[in-house]
């Protein structure tokens, strides 16, 4: 472990400027390290210092990097074929749907592939408004999501988010669909049990429904686990259950984003098999492929795809690189993987494994809580405890955190949350701990050791005692 001298703000790596052939990437971040190799669960910069991916990049890389049963599978689908006209059949694409509905839930069979995980939830919403259509409910459109979600980037994944910041912005080309509040322990009424409050906050998706007329909304989405300041916090099977019970009596589809949570992220294959309720729609990215090449899809349920046959309804929808036959053979391999390692058990051994860390990391001064499931932790962190605030934007918080992480070598996805958006009122900003599925005991043992060290050396630096 490395010292408070070693590890200091001085010795922080030049951030690369946008210059050179930096400048011209439009909009470019500036990073201090560039990335030489990966392997495993590290990275190696061009300088052979070595770090741990703490939280899988953005909670994507769920794989470990570098495989070489990933590379001779691209490599070979390469070899034959690296893209294909739509007009003609893809055995790739067929292959990969065959083994993907084999880990899927039992009700969700077929997929519709895309490239990333917003172009999955764009199509999840195409797909509700074309079921409805398909069966003659023309006027349901609207799709309720919650405030603070994350749902990708494109107009109408952000419209989907609930987000102050992407309204500030892009308000005025935004959709105007409802959104609501999420599950919440943080809200929850003393003396009231998880589970009764879980009901409670589902029936916020019945009075949403009620005051926009059930005849007028075609889905509700949101990820199976909390988003914002609720990152990761893991709703009694009550709260969803509810839900379900909600879109079955109003007839609306219910989309689960399983973006992050989906191919072992949580323990399961998917998340919401932990609360035994079935979806009618599911998106997936990231761990789908583990990032080797782009790829993203919807699965959907026997249901809704048999009324689509039924009505010989055609889904005016496709993109170029939808089934793109390298992805198809990633993927594919990417299950082969989960399945040959024991990732997905993995996964849920090493949480518990995480979670033991509980205790110790909780005596921080700035850490307030610790919640997760399988491989998706998150601290939130705050400058004190008892007033739950964050440290405002001129002390630097995140940057100095950064710093001395990355100096502990450990690479987190940006630091607290992506780039800094402002805190809830009296809550922190989420720290994720979410490694490659591949991790062991022992790399656990020092990535959580620096962890806490880390955290020791910025509360010096920050002045919290
Ligand atoms: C829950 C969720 N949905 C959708 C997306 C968008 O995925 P992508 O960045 O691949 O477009 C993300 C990205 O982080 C996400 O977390």
């Amino acid at each position: 472990m490395k010292s408070q001298e070693e590890i200091s703000l001085k010795n922080r790596p030049e951030s690369l400027k946008p210059e050179g052939d930096w400048s011209n990437i439009f909009s470019y971040h500036p990073m201090d390290v560039e990335l030489k190799r990966s392997e495993g669960i590290h990275y190696f910069d061009v300088n052979d210092n070595k770090y741990i991916d703490v939280t899988s990049g953005p909670f994507a890389f769920s794989l470990p990097h570098n495989d070489p049963r990933m590379k001779k599978a691209i490599a070979d689908q390469m070899e034959a074929f690296s893209h294909i006209t739509p007009t003609m059949a893809n055995r790739p694409l067929a292959n990969y749907s065959a083994k993907l509905q084999e880990v899927t839930p039992p009700k969700l069979n077929t997929v519709y592939p895309v490239s990333g995980g917003s172009e999955a939830v764009e199509t999840a919403i195409k797909v509700a408004r074309e079921h409805h259509v398909t069966n003659g409910n023309t006027d349901k459109y609207k799709i309720i999501s919650n405030y603070q979600s994350y749902h990708g980037m494109t107009l109408a994944t952000q419209g989907l988010s609930g987000n102050p910041a992407y309204a500030k912005k892009y308000g005025a080309i935004l959709n105007k669909w409802p959104h609501i509040h999420q599950y919440s322990d943080h809200e929850k009424p003393e003396g009231m049990s998880r589970e009764d409050w879980g009901i409670k906050c589902a029936q916020e998706l019945e009075k949403a429904i009620y005051f926009e007329g059930a005849n007028s909304v075609a889905a509700y989405i949101a990820t199976p686990h909390g988003c914002g300041s609720e990152y990761a916090v893991v709703p009694p099977k009550e709260y969803w259950q509810e839900v379900r019970r909600i879109c079955d009596h109003y007839n609306v589809l219910l989309i689960a984003d399983e973006v992050v949570t989906g191919f072992g992220r949580t323990g399961k294959w998917f998340a919401m098999e932990h609360f035994g309720v079935d979806v009618d729609i599911m998106t997936i990215a990231k761990g789908m492929s583990g990032c080797y090449v782009p790829m993203g899809g919807v699965v959907i349920s026997d249901e809704i795809n048999e009324a689509f046959i039924k009505n010989k309804a055609v889904f005016a929808h496709g993109f170029t690189n939808s089934g793109n036959p390298l992805a198809c053979a990633a993927a594919s391999m990417a299950i082969d993987i989960y399945k040959d390692d024991k990732l997905i058990e993995n996964s849920a051994a090493m949480g518990k494994k995480i979670e033991s860390y509980k205790d110790m990391l909780l005596s921080h001064p700035t850490v307030k809580d610790m919640r997760g499931w399988g491989l998706m932790w998150v601290l939130e962190m705050v400058e004190n405890k008892d007033s739950g605030e964050y440290f405002s934007i001129d002390k630097g918080a995140e940057g100095t955190f950064h710093s001395i992480a990355m100096q502990n070598g450990l690479v987190f996805y940006s630091t607290m949350y992506g780039r800094r958006r402002e805190p809830l009122f009296k809550r922190g900003l989420p720290l994720m701990i979410s490694p490659p599925l591949c991790i062991n005991e022992s790399q656990i043992e020092e990535m959580m050791d620096k962890v806490d060290n880390s955290i020791s050396l910025w509360e010096a630096e920050m002045g919290v005692a």
